[in-house]
């Protein structure tokens, strides 16, 4: 475990940002699909992210789709200097809300100009390239031709940093034989920890490692321990579950999502939760689901 500083930040694509971030997919209508119910809240929502101190924001284009950019632009845009918008490219959306895979270069080309547009930006700070693999787990298999793709989009100055997204590590050693990678972005958390060595191994490369489902994801954690160890130390489960990966590694960068305020606040707050050794042990102590994915 590392030494816990709660203003810690770390470098994303050579910006230093806040360890705290802000994911924006709950933004979006039910099932990621469509218009939220209340587009006023969700400008407030990411309003209030930033004017908090978040400066690195998580999104995609297939949110929605278009929905959740267009939500950042009109929240946002100018956007701060500061602010490092990461989006990802790899799939689309059915008109019946599936997800598709979408990883030809020329669909890689045509996500990465959806995201400009509907962001409103020249260049997007980082791209990942999302692969499809077993949905929310990656599988093995070359994504040199993806990366290629999105290393000539940098060459033309509409991506200035890729990242990779549900990938093994296999895959991003292939991958940094084309171009940097600047961040990984899998699915981990208190209770699914599969990438426990990939995170250890990018923390030494120093890249980003971002966790998605932070909390949980569309089901939030539900586990006694982490409800007993909560209420002991006086904060919520999900500020403990938020607070156990800043403890994890210092490369490890979080996008909760939400759409409420309410939540973004309590959020917030865990970037100052010290969580003392006891109480590590005890969360290491909940038995991991999903393993083996
Ligand atoms: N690369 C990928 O394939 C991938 C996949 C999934 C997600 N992502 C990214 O990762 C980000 C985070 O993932 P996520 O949003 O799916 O899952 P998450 O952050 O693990 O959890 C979000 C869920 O937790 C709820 N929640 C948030 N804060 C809470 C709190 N304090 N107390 C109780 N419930 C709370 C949210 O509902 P409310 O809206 O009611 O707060 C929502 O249902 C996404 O926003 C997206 O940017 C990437």
């Amino acid at each position: 475990m590392s030494t816990f500083t709660p203003m810690d930040t770390f470098k994303l694509g050579g910006c230093p940002v806040r360890r705290m971030g802000y994911g924006a997919m709950q933004l979006a209508g039910p099932g990621v699909f469509g218009p939220p119910k209340d587009r006023d809240a969700a400008l407030a929502v990411l309003r209030e992210a930033v004017a908090s101190g978040v400066n690195h924001i998580d999104t995609s284009d297939f949110y929605g789709p278009h929905v959740t950019n267009q939500i950042i632009r009109e929240a946002l845009h100018p956007y701060p200097d500061n602010l490092v918008i990461v989006t990802k490219v790899g799939a689309v959306r059915g008109e019946d809300g599936s997800w598709l895979p979408a990883a030809e270069p020329k669909d890689i080309e045509r996500g990465v100009h959806d995201n400009l547009r509907n962001l409103g930006l020249d260049a997007i700070d980082v791209v990942n390239m999302r692969i499809m693999g077993s949905v929310h787990a990656p599988s093995e298999r070359s994504i040199g031709k993806q990366i290629e793709a999105l290393a000539e989009l940098q060459r033309q100055g509409l991506v200035r940093h890729i990242g990779l997204s549900n990938v093994t590590s296999t895959q991003v050693a292939e991958a940094q034989g084309i171009a940097e990678i600047v961040c990984v972005q899998n699915q981990y958390n208190l209770v699914q920890r599969d990438d426990d060595a990939l995170v250890d191994e990018l923390a030494a490369k120093g890249i980003a490692y971002v966790p998605f489902f932070p909390l949980g994801g569309f089901t939030p954690i539900q586990s006694s321990v982490l409800s007993t160890v909560a209420q002991t130390i006086g904060a919520t489960p999900m500020q403990v579950a938020l607070a156990w990966l800043l403890h994890r590694s210092p490369n490890i960068l979080l996008i909760p999502g939400t759409s409420s305020l309410g939540h973004l606040r309590e959020n917030m707050q865990a970037a100052q939760l010290s969580l003392p050794e006891a109480v590590l042990a005890e969360l290491d102590t909940i038995q991991q689901v999903g393993a083996g994915h």
